[in-house]
């Protein structure tokens, strides 16, 4: 697959009058006030943008913000995301009012080399998350023209790693239009996601939380043949303890994942390892009574929200000596005071392993930062949540597969 540093050695280093298209993954959270909460996958997406300026290619940013319903919708906007793109960049960034309209077109047509332009969020039009090929790629075309098409100089960069598990038109469909070339930040988390996938240095720990077993069930039913010890922590370790027969009071249950779990326990019970105390409450709030109880005494009423510290320790100890390390959701719900030391405690010892460590996902990425954590710990903490998981599981990525193609 060509990169963006082909792209720039075959053109001589001079991209001057050159319109490029860049999709990003600016997912990122809105604080209540509409402002820009967790910054981290703006700044993880500065570097090609400024490679791309400072070689003099005219840029068009394309991006999304959550999931609208394919029309315009205020709170969805990217305008937040420009203001802050701005800043950190350190130069101007215009921002279009709409994906492929007027306001696109005019502004994509007056920029100068070495400017920048943000489209508003790409999901606004229904022709990006379409089903139908036809209509994605109609959209696409949309997308190619603000660039003059190949013609014209025009060509594509993907950098949204985040998205790159979605078949969308600015993902996927932009790439058969246009001459394509992977961006650096989809490079680099690849050749780390590689290290996990090929040989991993023993022992190999995954920590996994999050809410859902059913998110992922395919992902630990791929990983516990490769892993030594899978940690399960988070909303989703009551379903497992439920599986072994415990009562888990109003804690998070998926009842029709309890046969999954059972089975999963039975296969390869030797290598998963379950909180054995949580922390548990009525109510998530921040003046919320807590109480740590085992995990097998959950009383009822009571809601599991964290894991408790004897469950850190043992989590701990799991991971000291590990040489490659992937942790994937938090293990309580970290937002909130009272519930907030199951994660940190692990994303600790997760940074204190000696080997390869990578934090994989939004959530679990926001919360190193949230919780005050050194993000230099960490061997490499990904900006993608499902694209890592998907491709752990050995999904084929559609916007890594269609980079690979001429
Ligand atoms: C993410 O948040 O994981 C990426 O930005 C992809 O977003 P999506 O799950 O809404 O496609």
């Amino acid at each position: 697959m060509k990169t963006l540093d082909d792209l720039i050695k075959h053109s001589g280093g001079k991209l001057d009058g050159r319109r490029i298209l860049v999709r990003s993954d600016l997912n990122v959270p809105l604080t209540t006030e509409g402002k820009v909460g967790d910054d981290g996958r703006i700044r993880a997406s500065l570097p090609v943008l400024a490679k791309l300026l400072d070689h003099g290619a005219r840029v068009i940013v394309t991006a999304h913000l959550g999931r609208p319903k394919g029309a315009p919708d205020a709170k969805y906007s990217l305008r937040p995301v420009a203001d802050r793109l701005a800043q950190l960049l350190g130069r101007p960034v215009g921002f279009a009012l709409d994906t492929v309209g007027e306001s696109a077109r005019l502004l994509a047509s007056e920029l100068k080399d070495g400017e920048l332009l943000l489209l508003e969020n790409v999901r606004f039009n229904p022709g990006e998350t379409s089903k139908d090929d036809a209509e994605r790629l109609a959209f696409a075309r949309g997308l190619e023209r603000l660039t003059g098409g190949e013609d014209e100089g025009g060509a594509f960069v993907e950098d949204a790693f985040g998205a790159v598990h979605r078949k969308h038109a600015s993902v996927y469909d932009i790439a058969t239009l246009l001459p394509h070339y992977c961006g650096d930040l989809v490079r680099d988390e690849l050749q780390v996601l590689q290290q996990l996938t090929g040989e991993p240095k023993r022992p190999y720990v995954v920590v996994l939380g999050g809410s859902k077993v059913s998110d992922k069930l395919a992902v630990i039913e791929s990983l516990l043949p490769k892993v030594d010890r899978l940690l399960v922590g988070g909303g989703m370790c009551f379903t497992f303890l439920a599986a072994q027969g415990h009562e888990v009071g109003d804690s998070l249950l998926e009842a029709d994942q309890i046969d999954n779990c059972r089975r999963l326990l039975e296969e390869s019970g030797d290598k998963i390892v379950l909180p054995t105390d949580v922390v548990v409450a009525a109510e998530i709030s921040d003046d919320a009574p807590t109480q740590t109880v085992p995990a097998t005494e959950i009383p009822p009423g009571g809601k599991g929200l964290d894991i408790g510290s004897d469950s850190v320790q043992a989590f701990a100890a799991a991971l000291d000596g590990a040489r490659t390390v992937f942790w994937n959701g938090p293990m309580g719900v970290f937002e909130v005071a009272p519930f907030a030391a199951g994660t940190k405690g692990v994303a600790e010892a997760v940074a204190a392993s000696s080997g390869l460590s990578v934090v994989g996902g939004g959530d679990s990425a926001a919360a190193v930062r949230a919780l005050g954590l050194d993000v230099n710990g960490f061997g490499h903490i990904s900006t993608g949540g499902g694209a890592s998981l998907e491709y752990l599981e050995g999904k084929e990525l559609p916007g890594v597969a269609v980079l690979e193609t001429i």
